[in-house]
C-alpha cells in the first residue's frame, strides 16, 4: 500500500516539487521561501517557533507533504534549553558499556521527539586518527570493533522498537565514509584512502549499521582519491547499496553540492552538480539553496531526468511514510516536553554517564580523597581556568556556543554543575574548598588577513593563546600552599573544538603550562583534573602530579561526577577509547597500527604513547593469569582468570586482541576483537569467558576482500592494548576456516 501511496504522490508532483522535496534548508533562513516556492521536503535547526510556523506553511501547500525535521542532538538534544547534556560520544565511549549508550540514546531520543524533532545526526562513525582533527570529541576512538559495538547501541536507542512508537527518532550514521583521514589532522581536507584501507579500518562500523537497519546515512565533506564523496560511485553505490543492500536515505553534509562548485571546482556550475549528486545516489541535499534552481536547469539542459529525481524522491516519500508522518507529523508536545525534556530521571542517567566517562590515569595513592587508610585532606585547593567553566564541560553542541549558538538563552546555568560546584557541594561539611582560577587559556582575535574570505563569507576568528598572568598564578600558588591537595582543572576550550575547529598544536594553550608549573613547585600534592575534549600532549610538571584524571567534556553533571570520583564515592571504572600521543608531532598514535619496519620510529620520541587505547585505573588492583584459547571450529572460546587483589570494588573491562602472526599483505599487529565487562568484589576471582568468531579474525587481502587466512593466530588479553600488561596464548586457523589449538 505505500509503493501505491508514494506512486500515487509522485504521478500528482511536479518537477518543482520533486526537487524541493530531495531539499533540507536552515530554517532560520526565510522559511516562506523554502516551503512555499522551493517545496523543500526538510529543515534543520529550527527553534520551536519556527518549527510551529514552518508546519503552518505546509498546510498552506498543494500536497501538504510533512516536512521531516532534522537535528544535530549528537550528546543529548543540543538545540532545546533545558534539555539533557550527556558527555560527548568520546567521553561515553571511555565507558564502554554498549548498554549505557544505548539507554542514553533512548533517553535523548524521548527528548528530541518530544520538541517536533525527527531525525537526528548522530551516531559519528568516522575513527579518530590524527589528534589534531577538530571533530575527535565526536567520535567513538580509534578503534572500529569498539566503534561498531558501541554505534550500533546507540542507533538502536534512537530509533526504538519500531517507528509506531512515538519517541523514536532516525538516526544518521556518518560521516560516510573516511572523513576523519585528514592532512595534519585538518578538517574536510583530502582524504589519502585506498578502496582497501577503507575496507579495511573505515568501513566495518559502517556496514555493520547498515545492516541492523540505520535508517539513514549522511556523507562527509571530503575527496578521496580526487573525487568528492557526494559523488563517490564506489562507495555510495557499489559498496553501500550494492554490496550492502542498504535501503535508507542518503543525506549529504552542508552544502556539499554547491562545495564542489565553489570549493573542489571539480564541477562548473549547480546545474551539472545537482546532476552530478543525483545521479550518484543522494537523496536529500542539505543546505545548497541553489540546487533547486540547479536541479531544474539541469533538467532542462538534459543532464539530469525526472525519473533520476524519482529515485531520490521515492526514497525520500518511504521515509516519511515508514516514519509515519502522514498519519502524525509529530509537532512538538507540550506535555512530553514538560514531562521528558531535562527530567530527573534523565539528569540521574546523565550522572551515570558522566561517572562511566572518566578515566583515571594516574594515581600514586592520594585518590580517593576520602580513605580509610589514609588521613583526609581538609583545606581543598580548586585551581585551574576551566574548573568553574559550564560551557566547555558540555563539549561542543551543547546549544549555546560552538556549532550552536543559535539558542541565544544557551543551557541554564543552574543544570550544569561544575568541578568546582561539584566539590563545594560534596565535600564533608568541615571542610574547606578554595578557588583560584590561576590562568587563562585563550582570546579570539579578529583574523590578521582579514574580516572577510575573498567571496565575501565574514572569516572567523582566531585564536590567541592567553599571556602568563603573574598575578592570577600567585593567587592560586597562594592557595595552592596553604592547601593539604589541590585540584588543577585544564584541558581545551570550546573555540578548540569542532567542526573547521581543528588545531596545530595539542599542548594546553595559554597560561596553564605555567600554572601547573607553579603549583608542582609548592609541593603540595596536586591533582590534573583533563577536561579536553579530545587526548592533549601534558607537560612534564604533570609528572609530578599525584593523580591525573582525563575527563572529556563530560556534560551538565560532570563536576559533580568527577567530585565523587575524587573523594571516593564511586569507583573509576573508565577505559581509554583512544590513545594519548607524547607530542603532537607523534601522530598517529592509535595501538591498531600496521606493522612497520626497523626505521619506523621517531629518534627522538619514546614510540609508545603516552597513554594506550584501553587503559585506565581504578581504586583497587586487579590481576591476570592463566590465559588460555578453545578452539572449536568457528568459535574461539578465550579463559583468563581475573582477580580483584586489593580492597575496593573492581569494574574491570577484559580486552580480548587477536593478532595474525603472518599475513600476505602488512596488516595491524593486533585488534581488539571482543571485550567484556566484569564486576569483582574485593579478594573476588573469576574465570571469564570471551568468544570470538573466526570469521571475525579477517584482514584485508591485496585484492581487497576481506577473508580469514588459514595459519597461525594469537590471542592477546589483558586490561588495555599495551604489549606489556597482555596474555597470550596461540590458535591455527585450518584451510576449511576452522580453529585448532
Ligand atoms: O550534521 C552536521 C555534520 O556533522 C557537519 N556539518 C553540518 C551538519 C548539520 O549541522
Amino acid at each position: 500500500a505505500v509503493a501505491d501511496r508514494i506512486a500515487d504522490l509522485l504521478a500528482r508532483m511536479t518537477v518543482a516539487e520533486k526537487v524541493g522535496q530531495m531539499l533540507q534548508l536552515d530554517a532560520r533562513a526565510d522559511l516562506e521561501e523554502q516551503v512555499l516556492h522551493q517545496h523543500v521536503g526538510s529543515i534543520l535547526h529550527a527553534s520551536p517557533q519556527r518549527l510551529v510556523r514552518a508546519h503552518e506553511l505546509v498546510a498552506q501547500t498543494r500536497l501538504r507533504i510533512p516536512l521531516l525535521v532534522g537535528e544535530d542532538c549528537i550528546h543529548g538534544h543540543s538545540f532545546f534549553s533545558g534539555a539533557t547534556i550527556f558527555p560527548t560520544q568520546l567521553g561515553m565511549a571511555a565507558s564502554w558499556d554498549a548498554d549505557l549508550l544505548e539507554r542514553v540514546a533512548r533517553a535523548t531520543a524521548e527528548e528530541v521527539s518530544a520538541t517536533g524533532i525527527h531525525w537526528t545526526f548522530s551516531p559519528v562513525l568516522c575513527i579518530a586518527r590524527d589528534l589534531r582533527w577538530g571533530r575527535i570529541d565526536e567520535t567513538f576512538g580509534e578503534d572500529p570493533f569498539l566503534i561498531g559495538e558501541l554505534a550500533s547501541a546507540m542507533v538502536r536507542g534512537y530509533q526504538g522498537s519500531g517507528f509506531d512508537d512515538e519517541t523514536a527518532i532516525l538516526a544518521t550514521a556518518k560521516h560516510f565514509a573516511g572523513y576523519s583521514e585528514t592532512q595534519g589532522g585538518r578538517d574536510a581536507s583530502e582524504a589519502d584512502l585506498s578502496p582497501r584501507k577503507l575496507r579495511s579500518w573505515f568501513l566495518p562500523p559502517f556496514e555493520r549499521v547498515a545492516r541492523e537497519g540505520c535508517r539513514t546515512f549522511m556523507l562527509g565533506y571530503q575527496s578521496i582519491d580526487g573525487v568528492p564523496i557526494t559523488i563517490n560511485d564506489w562507495l555510495l553505490n557499489d559498496v553501500l547499496r550494492g554490496e550492502w543492500g542498504y535501503r535508507g536515505t542518503l543525506i549529504t553534509d552542508w552544502d556539499n553540492v554547491g562545495r564542489m562548485v565553489w570549493e573542489q571546482r571539480v564541477q562548473p556550475d549547480l546545474a551539472h552538480a545537482a546532476a552530478a549528486a543525483v545521479k550518484a545516489g543522494n537523496d536529500m541535499v542539505m543546505t545548497t539553496p541553489g540546487f533547486f534552481q540547479g536541479a531544474l536547469d539541469a533538467i532542462e539542459q538534459g543532464l539530469l531526468t525526472e525519473s533520476d529525481l524519482d529515485r531520490a524522491v521515492t526514497r525520500i516519500l518511504l521515509l516519511k511514510f515508514e516514519f509515519g508522518l502522514f498519519e502524525n507529523p509529530r509537532h512538538p508536545d507540550r506535555a512530553r516536553i514538560e514531562g521528558s525534556v531535562g527530567s530527573a530521571v534523565h539528569a540521574e542517567l546523565n550522572l551515570e554517564a558522566a561517572r562511566r566517562s572518566l578515566v583515571l590515569l594516574r594515581n600514586d595513592g592520594t585518590l580517593p580523597l576520602l580513605s580509610e587508610t589514609q588521613t583526609p585532606p581538609r583545606r581543598v585547593a580548586v585551581l585551574g581556568p576551566l574548573a568553574d567553566d559550564a560551557q566547555t564541560q558540555l563539549g561542543d553542541w551543547a546549544g549555546s556556543s560552538g556549532q550552536a549558538d543559535w539558542i541565544p538563552e544557551g543551557q541554564p546555568r543552574e543544570m550544569i554543575t561544575t568541578v568546582l560546584d561539584g566539590l563545594r557541594t560534596q565535600v564533608p561539611d568541615s571542610w574547606q574548598v578554595g578557588y583560584a582560577r590561576g590562568a587563562d587559556i585563550l582570546t579570539l582575535e579578529p583574523d590578521p588577513e582579514g574580516a572577510y574570505f575573498p567571496d565575501g563569507q565574514p572569516r572567523p576568528p582566531v585564536v590567541h593563546p592567553s599571556p602568563v598572568d603573574e598575578a592570577l598564578i600567585e593567587d592560586a600558588v597562594d592557595l595552592a600552599r596553604c592547601s593539604d591537595v589541590a585540584i588543577v582543572v585544564v584541558g581545551d576550550r570550546i573555540e578548540l573544538v569542532g567542526e573547521g575547529r581543528s588545531t596545530a598544536t595539542l599542548e594546553l594553550m595559554g597560561a596553564q603550562i605555567a600554572l601547573l608549573d607553579a603549583v608542582a613547585a609548592t609541593g603540595t600534592p596536586f591533582v590534573v583534573v583533563l577536561l579536553a575534549s579530545k587526548p592533549l600532549v601534558l607537560p612534564p610538571s604533570v609528572d609530578a602530579a599525584a593523580a591525573v584524571l582525563w575527563a572529556a567534556s563530560p556534560g551538565m553533571q560532570g563536576g559533580r561526577a568527577i567530585a565523587d570520583l575524587l573523594l571516593g564515592r564511586i569507583e573509576p571504572t573508565g577505559r581509554l577509547p583512544i590513545s594519548f600521543a607524547r607530542h603532537a608531532g607523534q601522530q598517529p598514535t592509535y595501538y591498531n597500527q600496521i606493522r612497520g619496519q626497523h626505521g619506523d620510529r621517531y629518534a627522538d620520541l619514546t614510540q609508545s604513547p603516552a597513554f594506550a587505547f584501553g587503559e585506565g585505573m581504578g581504586y583497587t588492583t586487579v590481576e591476570y593469569s592463566d590465559a588460555e584459547v578453545d578452539p572449536d571450529g568457528e568459535m574461539i572460546r578465550a579463559r583468563v582468570t581475573v582477580a580483584n587483589t586489593g580492597s575496593r570494588p573492581a569494574r574491570e573491562v577484559v580486552q580480548a586482541y587477536v593478532r595474525d602472526v603472518v599475513t600476505s599483505v602488512s596488516w595491524a599487529d593486533k585488534e581488539l576483537k571482543a571485550f567484556r565487562i566484569v564486576d569483582l568484589a574485593p579478594g573476588e576471582v573469576r574465570r571469564v569467558e570471551v568468544d570470538i568468531a573466526v570469521a571475525d579474525c579477517t584482514i584485508v587481502d591485496a585484492a581487497g576482500r576481506r577473508v580469514v587466512e588459514p595459519g597461525e593466530f594469537e590471542l592477546l588479553i589483558g586490561p588495555s592494548s599495551r604489549d606489556a600488561v597482555l596474555l597470550t596464548a596461540s590458535f591455527a586457523v585450518a584451510e576449511a576456516g576452522r580453529a585448532e589449538s
